[in-house]
C-alpha cells in the first residue's frame, strides 16, 4: 500500500491541519501511515529546524538556507521516510522538495535547475506519488499565520520566514503554482480559503485516487 503524498503551500495554508485530519483518516482505515515533515522529521532535522526558523540566532545566507534545508532532507529521506516506504507505510510530508524550489528558488531567487539537482541528490532521487497544493491569497495565509504566531512563546514562534514582505510570499505562492502547472499529474490544487471539512473531504478523494481505498 506504499505511497508517498506531500502537501505543499504558503504560510497559513492550513496545510498541518490537514495533514493531521488526513492522517488520523489513514489509522482509522487501519492503513499503515507515517505522518512526517520538513524541516523536521529526523533528530539532526529538528536541530536545523530550530536553526532555520528561529529569529535572531545568527544570520543565514540565502545559499547557507538553501543547503541547510537540503541537509535536512538528506537526512530525513535515509532515516524516516525511505524505511517507511519500504515498510509499505504511506507516508505523509508536510512540506518537500517542492518547498525548496518555491522558497529558496522563486522566493530567494536562487537558481531553479541548480536546486532541482540538489533535491535530486538530497531527496535520493525520491520523488511524491501526489502533491496537494493548498492555495490561497498571500494576504489571508499570512494574516492566519500570524495570529497563531502572536499567541506563540519564544523558540515556538519559528516566525522567520512570516517576517519576509508580502512580495516574497507572493513570489512563493506564484512559484507554487507554476511548479503545478509544470506538473499536472503529480500536483492537485486545492481552494485552501475553504471551511476545514470541505477541503479534508478533497484531500481525502485526493488521496483515495493514489492508494484507492475507497
Ligand atoms: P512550516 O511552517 O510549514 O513547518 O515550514 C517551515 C518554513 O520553512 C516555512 O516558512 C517554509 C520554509 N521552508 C523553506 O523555505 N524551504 C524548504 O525547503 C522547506 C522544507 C521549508
Amino acid at each position: 500500500m506504499k505511497a508517498f503524498i506531500t502537501f505543499e503551500g504558503i504560510e497559513g495554508c492550513g496545510k498541518t491541519t490537514q495533514i493531521r485530519m488526513a492522517g488520523d483518516d489513514l489509522r482509522r482505515r487501519r492503513i499503515p501511515v507515517l505522518v512526517t515533515e520538513e524541516p523536521g522529521g529526523a533528530a539532526l532535522g529538528k536541530h536545523i529546524r530550530k536553526l532555520l526558523l528561529n529569529q535572531g540566532e545568527c544570520r543565514i545566507d540565502a545559499k547557507a538556507e538553501l543547503l541547510l534545508f537540503a541537509a535536512a532532507r538528506a537526512q530525513h529521506v535515509q532515516e524516516v521516510i525511505l524505511p517507511a516506504l519500504a515498510a509499505e507505510r504511506v507516508v505523509l510530508c508536510d512540506r518537500f522538495s517542492d518547498a525548496t524550489l518555491a522558497y529558496q528558488g522563486f522566493g530567494r531567487g536562487l537558481n531553479l535547475e541548480f536546486i532541482k539537482s540538489l533535491n535530486h541528490f538530497s531527496a535520493a532521487a525520491l520523488e511524491p506519488d501526489l502533491t496537494i497544493l493548498f492555495d490561497l491569497p498571500v494576504e489571508v495565509g499570512l494574516g492566519r499565520a500570524i495570529d497563531r504566531i502572536a499567541r506563540l512563546e519564544g523558540a515556538a514562534r519559528e516566525d522567520r520566514f512570516e517576517q519576509e514582505d508580502l512580495a516574497f510570499h507572493r513570489k512563493v505562492r506564484s512559484g507554487y503554482l507554476s511548479l503545478a502547472g509544470e506538473q499536472p499529474g503529480r500536483f492537485r490544487v486545492v481552494d485552501a480559503s475553504r471551511d476545514l471539512q470541505a477541503i479534508h473531504q478533497e484531500v481525502r478523494t485526493m488521496i483515495g485516487t493514489v492508494i484507492q481505498y475507497q
